[in-house]
């Protein structure tokens, strides 16, 4: 790995414990103005002093994070369907590896969808994007499993994993299921995962807890941070649980006041 593209992985999954803790607030770019996020300028600014690097479109970066702040950017590329649109796995890239490097980006994200519609378009797609991207020192996150075309057990997110881990991304982003050994046991690369929709704050701590057990690098959350009633207590909690090594329960006390219910 160059010194570049070695930096940029550090920037993201962090060199003392190979932990991450990655701020998910790309959702807009297919739902819109998801609840809690319609002013990503006010949902984001408090958190960012708590995650390690934060997982966003070119359009919220420019326009709702400061710049001052240099918190690591994962930077979304991919996007051309929309929730409301036909079919999930019709992305392309959208965004330039040029304007990656312009923002000042760690990583650039895109999704693939294994078994879906577009599954050759969005496959190949980073293969490509990880030619360009690593001709920068760029690394590539691949995010698999967005959209519900197949069942999200172990079988299949080894399958996305894997295929994703095989086509050169450097990080791969997933769900957590039953036997999540086997989905991170059988990828070559750091696995994160994402939080999904909002659960009770105790429920996805335990998520978080499970995850990093059974082999998870940490997490890439959204949803289970910014939606809840109390975002910084709730990131605290997560950090303390992929980088400190707490327990779910214990994690949730301490942040978010008393035994979890
Ligand atoms: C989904 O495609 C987005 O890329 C989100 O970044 C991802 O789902 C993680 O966010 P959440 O924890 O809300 O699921």
């Amino acid at each position: 790995m160059d010194w570049g593209l070695k930096s940029r992985m550090a920037d993201i999954v962090r060199p003392e414990d190979g932990r991450a803790v990655m701020l998910a607030v790309d959702h807009g770019y297919f739902l819109g103005p998801t609840e809690r996020l319609e002013d990503p300028a006010a949902a984001v600014g408090p958190l960012l002093e708590h995650c390690d690097s934060l997982m966003v479109t070119r359009g919220v970066l420019r326009n709702c994070v400061d710049a001052a702040r240099r918190v690591p950017v994962v930077l979304r590329v991919s996007g051309g369907a929309s929730i409301v649109g036909a079919d999930l796995s019709d992305e392309r890239i959208t965004t330039s590896v040029k304007e990656a490097v312009r923002l000042n980006a760690s990583a650039v994200a895109m999704s693939v969808f294994v078994g879906a519609r577009h599954e050759h378009q969005t496959i190949a797609g980073l293969g490509r994007l990880v030619n360009e991207a690593e001709e920068y020192g760029i690394p590539v996150l691949a995010v698999t499993a967005v959209g519900k075309e197949m069942a999200r057990d172990a079988r299949y997110l080894s399958l996305a994993c894997r295929i994703a881990a095989e086509q050169g991304a450097r990080i791969v982003k997933t769900y957590y299921c039953e036997g999540f050994e086997k989905v991170a046991g059988s990828c070559p690369v750091p696995v994160i995962i994402a939080g999904g929709k909002k659960i009770p704050e105790a429920d996805a701590l335990r998520l978080a807890a499970d995850a990093v057990a059974a082999g998870a690098a940490g997490v890439d959350m959204g949803r289970n941070i910014w939606q809840s009633d109390s975002p910084v207590p709730m990131i605290k909690a997560v950090r303390s649980i992929v980088h400190g090594g707490a327990g779910a329960g214990e994690a949730y006390s301490e942040h978010l006041g008393g035994p979890a219910a």
